[in-house]
C-alpha cells in the first residue's frame, strides 16, 4: 500500500485527502480534521474563477489559518471563463496546488456549462488543462465522476488527455454522474482508472469506517482516499484510517464526540461572522448526528435554532445523552 504521495517538493503523508464540499470544507472543519490528525491534504469548497479573483480573504471561502495545509483551491469553470486572474490571485493565497472541478452534477453548475458538464466538451477541457498548466507551477489536479455511462474506454481516453495536459493527480468519485450517493460507489471502475494512468490516483465515494477505507483500496488499488461526508460524521475518521491502515500513531486514541463537537463551533466562532456561523453548524450538524443512534434528534434540535446561542444550549442539553 502506498504511504504517500509525491507531487515534485510536496508530500501528501498519509494519503487521506478531505473532499471539496460547498458549506463543509471551510476553515472550521478543515482545522478540527487536522487538530484530531490523519489528514494529507485538504481541499476547499468549489470556487467560481469569475469571483475569485475579488473575493474577500476574510469570506468563509477563503478564510484560512497558516495551519491549513497543504491546501488545494478547487476552481470550477464555466464555458468561456477566463481562468488566469483566479489563478494569480491563487498564487498570492499561498495555495500548495489548484483542482478543477470536472465532476459536479448540480444544475446550477449545469446551466453554466461546469462541472461535469464541462467533461462532455473534451476539446474545452483540454484547453483549460493547457492553459491552467501553462499558468501555474503548482501541483494541478481534477476531480472527476465516472462518467455518463460505465465505459471504459471513454474514461480511460478523457483520464489519459487530462495527464498528457499536464495533471499531476486525478481523483475519481467512483459513480456515474447521475448516481445518488445513496447508491454503492464503483469501486472496482476507479482501478480501471489508476491501472491506465501514470499519475497518482486518489479514490472517492463511500467511505465511512476504516473496512470501507481498506475495501476501497483493495478494490481500486488507488494511492490514496479522500473522504467527504465522513469528515463531518467523523471528524476523527482520517486518524482512524491513519492508524489502522498506514501505522501512523495518532496524538490521541478515540477523541470524546462531545468535545469535537463544541470544538468545533469553538472554530465556528473564531472562523467567522456571527451571521455566517449557524447555518454551517446546522450543516455540519446534519451529518454529525448520523454516527450515533438517536443522533437526529440533535440534527433536528439544532436545525430549528435561530440563533448560536440556542444552538450551544440545545448541544448542551442532547450531546451528552446522544453521543455519551
Ligand atoms: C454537501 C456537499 C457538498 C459538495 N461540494 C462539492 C464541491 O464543492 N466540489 C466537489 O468536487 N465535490 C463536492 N461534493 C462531492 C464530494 O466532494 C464527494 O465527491 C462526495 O460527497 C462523495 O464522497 P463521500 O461519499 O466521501 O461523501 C460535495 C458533496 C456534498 C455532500
Amino acid at each position: 500500500m502506498n504511504q504517500q504521495i509525491v507531487l515534485g517538493d510536496l508530500v501528501l503523508s498519509p494519503p487521506l485527502a478531505m473532499a471539496p464540499m460547498v458549506g463543509l470544507s471551510h476553515s472550521a472543519l478543515r482545522t478540527l480534521v487536522l487538530e484530531l490528525g490523519g489528514v494529507g491534504l485538504l481541499f476547499t469548497e468549489m470556487l467560481s474563477v469569475k469571483r475569485l479573483p475579488s473575493e474577500s480573504e476574510l469570506s468563509p471561502f477563503l478564510m484560512r489559518s497558516p495551519e491549513e495545509r497543504p491546501l488545494f483551491y478547487q476552481l470550477v469553470v464555466g464555458r468561456d471563463q477566463e481562468v488566469l486572474p483566479a489563478v494569480e490571485r491563487l498564487h498570492k493565497l499561498d495555495a500548495q496546488g489548484i483542482d478543477l472541478n470536472l465532476g459536479c452534477p448540480a444544475p446550477k453548475l449545469k446551466q453554466l456549462g461546469a462541472g461535469c458538464a464541462l467533461r462532455s466538451d473534451v476539446d474545452a477541457v483540454r484547453r483549460l488543462v493547457r492553459e491552467l498548466r501553462r499558468a501555474t507551477s503548482l501541483p494541478l489536479s481534477a476531480k472527476i465522476r465516472l462518467g455518463r455511462n460505465l465505459d471504459e474506454v471513454a474514461l480511460l481516453e478523457f483520464c489519459r488527455m487530462l495527464e498528457g495536459e499536464g495533471l499531476d493527480l486525478l481523483t475519481v468519485h467512483g459513480r456515474l454522474d447521475g448516481e445518488k450517493f445513496c447508491r454503492r460507489p464503483h469501486w472496482d471502475w476507479i482501478g480501471k482508472v489508476k491501472a491506465g494512468l501514470g499519475i497518482p490516483v486518489i479514490a472517492n465515494g463511500g467511505i465511512f469506517t476504516v473496512q470501507d477505507a481498506r475495501a476501497c483500496l483493495e478494490q481500486s488499488g488507488a494511492d490514496g482516499l479522500m473522504i467527504g461526508r465522513g469528515a463531518a460524521c467523523k471528524p476523527w475518521i482520517f486518524a482512524e484510517i491513519a492508524r489502522e491502515l498506514y501505522g501512523v500513531v495518532q496524538p490521541s486514541a478515540a477523541p470524546d464526540p462531545a468535545q469535537v463537537y463544541f470544538r468545533f463551533i469553538e472554530l465556528l466562532h473564531e472562523r467567522f461572522r456571527p451571521e455566517r456561523r449557524l447555518g454551517r453548524l446546522k450543516q455540519f450538524t446534519h451529518l454529525f448526528g448520523i454516527g450515533f443512534p438517536f443522533g437526529h434528534h440533535l440534527a433536528i434540535a439544532i436545525q430549528n435554532c435561530t440563533t448560536m446561542g440556542e444552538a450551544e444550549q440545545q448541544a448542551e442539553l442532547l450531546l451528552e445523552r446522544i453521543v455519551g
